[in-house]
């Protein structure tokens, strides 16, 4: 009975939880896709729609998540099918947004792990290379496939053994390296001749450029960071004793998820306009931008480039286990299959959608679906739809079909702790979210076919 015991088990202390929850908040999100969609969207005007979005939105999306985990004892479909059977669509939907974020997200995994070994190999070697050097990387169809088939098999394994020891313990080492290192880089960027800019950009709000799409862009980021809209957080929750304040949790994941993105920017955009680099370079901001800091500080440098792609590398693999999962708890719960079964499988079928991202870059790239590559497909079905969609059926399920004084319980936890906001958040969910989600989408979309 492996099963229940591993699907069952309690995280093993307070710290554990926020760890991993936090592992899968903070990942590509937050680091690879956050600058640069603050790039492509006008910087700090975006930032701002960003942060209204994360508090107004997203604390509230997850406390709901954990209270439905916690409360059901289930993943994201049982979740739902445990209060009705109508409701196990959404769950659904949850499993195959891990699948398509899975048909993506290991392939800039890959990209991380290569990049440390490409250090080793000469990569700050040459500054005015590093740029096409990425480029020719990843348009390649032999090396990209080989470095996301080294991260798949990490997944792999941690997934197949059940999220325990070994990740943990890593993201705890790892996470906090991330984090000094970003400091680090963000102190070396900002002392930049002309880093100043970079700060203008990031923090000086030009509302010139906003459009629809900025608010979709924001939205879809705002859940993509957090782990919201498919699933992750409830499957999470289900895991979480009954004694934890959901409330406090969800604020404490949520500021640490934004934290490192803000780090992030800061570390990055200084450096951008110090070097003259164009902020909207798109998926390869990250890998060109950290390389060209680093090659300027000398022989540190190197190193510090080293740590700098294995902690992303970590940080990506400890949100990849956590999307896995979802779709590996699914087989297992619902359809009986046994654990190391449904990892290969779920991997197998993750595998086969990378690798038609991977080529869609490259020589696949004349192959398209409703007028882009796969990659960008996947990329933006579950980022500007799927998410909020699921996000938008998790506000209407808790608001409109669970029990108001059943869910105060659960937030109060029997009421032995406070949640003085109750009433706030219960309105947001059952009001203000559907009905914003919705709007967000439609100029969004309205926007797209100007
Ligand atoms: N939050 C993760 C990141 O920022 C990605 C993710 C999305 C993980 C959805 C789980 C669920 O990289």
């Amino acid at each position: 009975m492996e099963k229940t015991a591993v699907k069952r088990e309690n995280w093993g202390s307070r710290i554990g939880f926020i760890m991993a929850a936090a592992g899968s908040a903070v990942g590509l999100g937050n680091i690879w896709r956050f600058p640069y969609l603050l790039g492509e969207n006008g910087g700090a005007a975006f930032l701002l729609i960003y942060l209204v979005f994360v508090v107004f939105i997203g604390i509230s999306v997850m406390i709901a998540e954990f209270a439905v985990g916690r409360k059901s004892n289930r993943a994201a479909v049982g979740a739902y099918k445990s209060k009705s059977r109508n409701w196990t669509f959404a769950g659904a939907i949850g499993v195959l947004s891990a699948f398509f974020i899975m048909g993506f997200y290991p392939v800039v995994g890959g990209w991380s792990a290569a990049y440390v070994a490409k250090t080793f190999t000469g990569l700050l070697a040459d500054p005015a290379a590093i740029g096409d050097s990425f480029g020719a990387f990843i348009t390649g169809s032999t090396q990209p496939l080989v470095w996301m088939l080294i991260f798949m098999v990490f997944n792999v394994v941690i997934v197949a053994k059940g999220i325990a020891g070994g990740i943990e313990k890593a993201g705890k080492i790892l996470m906090p390296v991330l984090f000094g290192l970003l400091v680090l880089i963000a102190f070396r960027s900002l002392t930049l001749p002309g880093a100043a800019a970079g700060l203008g950009y990031m923090f000086r709000p030009d509302f010139s450029a906003v459009t629809g799409q900025t608010y979709l862009a924001a939205l879809g980021q705002a859940f993509f960071s957090l782990s919201l809209g498919m699933g992750c957080m409830i499957t999470y929750g289900s895991y979480l004793n009954k004694k934890e304040n959901l409330a406090n949790n969800a604020v404490l994941v949520t500021g640490m998820d934004v934290g490192v993105a803000l780090l992030a920017g800061i570390a990055m955009f200084p450096a951008i306009f110090a070097f003259g680099m164009e902020p909207a370079a798109g998926p390869g901001l990250v890998f060109v931008v950290i390389p060209t800091v680093f090659s300027a500080m000398g022989g540190i440098g190197t190193i510090l480039s080293l740590i700098f792609f294995v902690a992303l590398t970590v940080a990506a693999l400890t949100s990849s286990v956590s999307l896995m999962e979802v779709a590996v708890a699914y087989f297992i719960d619902e359809r009986g299959m046994e654990r190391k079964k449904a990892v290969y499988s779920v991997s197998a079928a993750m595998t086969v959608l990378c690798v038609l991202s991977s080529l869609s870059l490259g020589s696949m790239s004349g192959v398209t679906l409703f007028g882009v590559g796969f990659f960008d497909f996947f990329d933006i079905l579950t980022d500007k739809i799927f998410l909020a969609i699921g996000g938008l059926l998790l506000c209407v399920f808790v608001g409109w079909f669970l029990d108001k004084e059943e869910l105060r319980q659960e937030l109060t936890n029997g009421g032995t702790i406070q949640f003085g906001l109750f009433e706030a958040w219960y309105n947001l969910v059952k009001f203000v979210i559907p009905v914003a989600i919705t709007i967000v989408a439609i100029a969004g979309i309205a926007s797209i076919e100007q």
